[in-house]
């Protein structure tokens, strides 16, 4: 809902400022721009000039009216903000780069193009800022030892609720646990085997001993206010389930070893040793 008021204001104002223009809306713009928080956000006006109109000053301004940017084309800059870089532009176009965007940096921002004689000429782009699900990728785990794995997302502040599900190979999909403000929830078969943090933009799922069907993907799905539902899939591959447990000779080299390409390297087999 407050994305949808965003949007019409944003609406309002972008026709607001036709209307007052009364005879053209010659400004262009993306109208609406969804940017990561931490990423940077290029805004772009284009403007139609009527022959013998010239722009001599380019401004452009924050939703709360601040000057973030002001230059006389093609790039003499009189005020800039710091996080603010002018990008080159052809004299009928526009555009700026926001380098980092927070998450309080939503909003609508507008390019004012001072145009003699014709007088001054607006357009408006909408930025939405939200935030990126980070999961670790693709995961091995040896059958009958524990496995977690952990996602987490870059506006914590934002998440009511995190929910893990297990998309079976023939595409099935259940929900393996879930955890909000209100607590836990993990549903039958998973409740004795599995164990979720307490916690919600960092959220840590572990399978306290692994099974072969636990081999899946699993994806993390944070409900998010207003950025709505954003989740990320990894998958687990699990191995050594057909030896029997009185015979563990399996040896997982860490990553750190001294192999030519850094990957775990599974040794599978009789040890040789004097009880042979
Ligand atoms: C502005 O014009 C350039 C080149 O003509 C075009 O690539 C770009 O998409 C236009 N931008 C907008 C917001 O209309
Ligand atoms: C901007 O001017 C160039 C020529 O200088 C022209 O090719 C281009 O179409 C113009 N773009 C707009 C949006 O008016
Ligand atoms: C992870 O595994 C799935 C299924 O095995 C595969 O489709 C996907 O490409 C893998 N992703 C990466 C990043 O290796």
């Amino acid at each position: 809902p407050l994305v949808l008021h965003l949007w019409s204001r944003c609406l309002q104002t972008a026709a607001g400022v036709c209307l007052q223009l009364d005879v053209r809306c010659e400004v262009k713009t993306a109208g609406s721009l969804t940017v990561e928080a931490g990423s940077a956000a290029l805004l772009s006006c284009n403007i139609s000039l009527a022959t013998g109109e010239v722009v001599h000053q380019v401004r452009w301004l924050n939703r709360h009216k601040v000057p973030l940017l002001t230059y006389e084309p093609p790039a003499r800059i009189s005020h800039s903000q710091a996080h603010v870089q002018l990008t080159p532009s052809p004299r009928n176009a526009s555009s700026i780069t926001i380098r980092r965007v927070r998450p309080d940096d939503g909003g609508c921002y507008r390019c004012v193009f001072d145009v003699y004689p014709s007088g001054s000429q607006e357009g408006s782009t909408c930025i939405s800022v939200t935030g990126k699900v980070h999961l670790e990728g693709n995961r091995t785990a040896v059958s009958g030892k524990p496995v977690s794995l952990s996602c987490w997302y870059s506006l914590p502040e934002r998440v009511s609720q995190v929910l893990w599900t297990k998309t079976s190979e023939q595409g099935d999909s259940a929900t393996v646990a879930s955890y909000s403000k209100r607590g836990h929830h993990t549903p039958e078969p998973f409740r004795d085997r599995v164990r979720l943090s307490p916690t919600l933009g960092d959220s840590r799922l572990t399978v306290l001993s692994v099974r072969t069907e636990d081999e899946a993907c699993y994806t993390c799905q944070f409900h998010t206010y207003p950025d709505g539902t954003r989740s990320s899939t990894a998958c687990l591959s699990v191995y050594g389930e057909t030896r029997s447990p009185q015979h563990p000779w399996e040896m997982v080299l860490p990553a750190f070893s001294p192999a030519p390409h850094k990957h775990n390297v599974r040794i599978c087999g009789r040890v040789a040793g004097p009880s042979q």
